[in-house]
């Protein structure tokens, strides 16, 4: 059995002390949760008081993005040692978001995830295809690029989860209906046991991103291939983010 993981991706959203605010809301409201694991992802300036309002509690925080070096003359990046020494757990690599404003591609994906492997961090690899895509019928060879020119590369996939986001379903309050996310995630998984094997595919988590609310979470979670969400704007409320995590018990 996969822990369901519930991730709430914070975005350009939030200041240090309205960060700070969300993360004790959310630890409080979340105290009780032994089914799933729990992470949030501020921006990088609220990291810090975000690590100081969730001592004491499971909640694992992560960063947005990274860059691939360690250090050097890299003028307004942040490398995984920077953030693991934060106190974070986890990083998001190939968001849509860095894909469409920030020139982000799989050969980039590649070289974050492997730098924050080297720094003990867990990736969570996000994939998904725009709606000109898969009106043209082409979400396969979308996720298949994605996730071979990506990671592919990887002997190891274990610390690995996958975030299978379909870009016309974020932000916009279009879900991907259940079949449909099922079925990417079929798809996603069965694309890792043929690199990596069938014991990789069964263990590795995959969560559905685009538009998940505390109505719609509920039956997304009960389709098998389904473990767990990545959460954006209802993460930035403490309550709507706590019905999220309850609908995966
Ligand atoms: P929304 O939940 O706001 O659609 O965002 C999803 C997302 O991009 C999470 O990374």
């Amino acid at each position: 059995m996969r822990t369901p993981l519930v991730a709430g991706n914070w975005k350009m959203y939030t200041t240090p002390s309205t960060a700070a605010e969300l993360a004790a809301r959310i630890k409080l409201d979340t105290v009780n949760v032994d089914f799933a694991d729990i992470a949030v992802f501020p921006p990088y300036i609220c990291i810090a008081a975000v690590a100081e309002a969730l001592k004491g509690s499971n909640i694992e925080i992560g960063a947005q993005d990274i860059f691939w070096e360690p250090e050097g003359a890299y003028t307004g990046a942040i490398s995984a040692r920077m953030i693991a020494e934060s106190g974070c757990a986890r990083v998001l690599v190939g968001h849509s978001e860095r894909r469409t404003y920030f020139g982000e591609t799989d050969e980039k994906v590649l070289k974050k995830t492997v730098a924050a492997l080297s720094e003990g961090l867990k990736p969570i690899v996000c994939i998904g295809e725009t709606l000109e895509q898969r009106e043209a019928g082409i979400t396969e060879t979308i996720l298949d690029t994605q996730l071979k020119d990506g990671i592919g590369a990887l002997k190891n996939i274990d610390a690995l989860t996958i975030a299978y986001e379909p870009v016309w379903a974020i932000g916009t309050g279009k879900t991907a209906t259940p079949d449909q996310a099922d079925e990417a995630h079929k798809y996603i998984r069965g694309l890792i046991a043929g690199r990596w094997g069938d014991n990789v595919s069964r263990n590795i988590r995959i969560l559905y991103g685009g538009s998940v609310k505390p109505d719609n979470a509920r039956s997304l979670w009960e389709r098998e291939d389904i473990d767990g969400f990545l959460v954006g704007g209802a993460s930035l409320k403490a309550d709507s983010f706590r019905d999220i995590v309850n609908s995966v018990k």
